[in-house]
């Protein structure tokens, strides 16, 4: 983790169908209940707004988590914790975020292929499968697994809950209830 002024910025890479988003909505919400201002920013909400016209090319990915970071570094620098939900599923990139984005904190949201081909939430793996979708991470595009995440947490085998609250723990103080001090 890279300590400095800066708030956290808690980076999800994994599989799309991993559950990048789901874990980090549950953590957003956590962080707001313990007061902390946090701002998620995700992967596929970004693709329609500032990342729009982007595609999957290598260049055009690069791009995309460029844009994510340089968002997620202003919001940090002033006081909100960040949540990117995004694939990022090349090392370059990550280490890229790690060097441009104080408190990037890397999370390793691991969940194996056959299991997210089988959630296949968005019907995409099935396409990507029939050739239908190009350069699909996983399928016809790397996925370069994280070795040095500051956090791995397992879809498959834990549970939301607990695996929202093992980052929550990183970040923010413990939940007071009843009174203050
Ligand atoms: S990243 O590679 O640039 O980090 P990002 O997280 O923004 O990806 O977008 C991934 C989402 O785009 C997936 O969850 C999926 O819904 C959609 N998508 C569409 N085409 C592809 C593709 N070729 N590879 C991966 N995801 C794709």
């Amino acid at each position: 983790m890279n300590t400095s002024q800066a708030s956290p910025v808690l980076w999800f890479t994994g599989l799309s169908g991993s559950g990048k988003t789901t874990t980090a909505r549950c953590v957003e919400e956590m962080l707001r209940e313990r007061g902390v201002r946090a701002e998620l920013l995700d992967g596929d909400e970004l693709r329609e707004t500032i990342c729009r016209g982007l595609g999957f090319s290598r260049e055009d990915r690069l791009e995309n988590i460029r844009r994510i970071a340089y968002v997620a570094k202003l919001l940090s620098r002033n006081g909100v914790t960040v949540l990117v939900s995004a694939i990022t599923p090349y090392r370059e990139m990550r280490e890229y975020v790690r060097a441009h984005v104080p408190g990037y904190t890397e999370i390793y949201v691991r969940c194996p292929l056959d299991e997210c081909e089988k959630r296949d939430v968005k019907g995409l793996y099935a396409k990507a499968r029939r050739g239908e979708i190009a350069a699909f991470t996983g399928i016809s595009d790397p996925y370069e697994e994280p070795t040095d995440a500051d956090v791995v947490i397992d879809t498959r085998s834990g549970a939301l809950a607990s695996n929202a609250a093992a980052i929550v723990d990183l970040v923010a103080p413990p939940l007071r209830r009843g009174g203050v001090g």
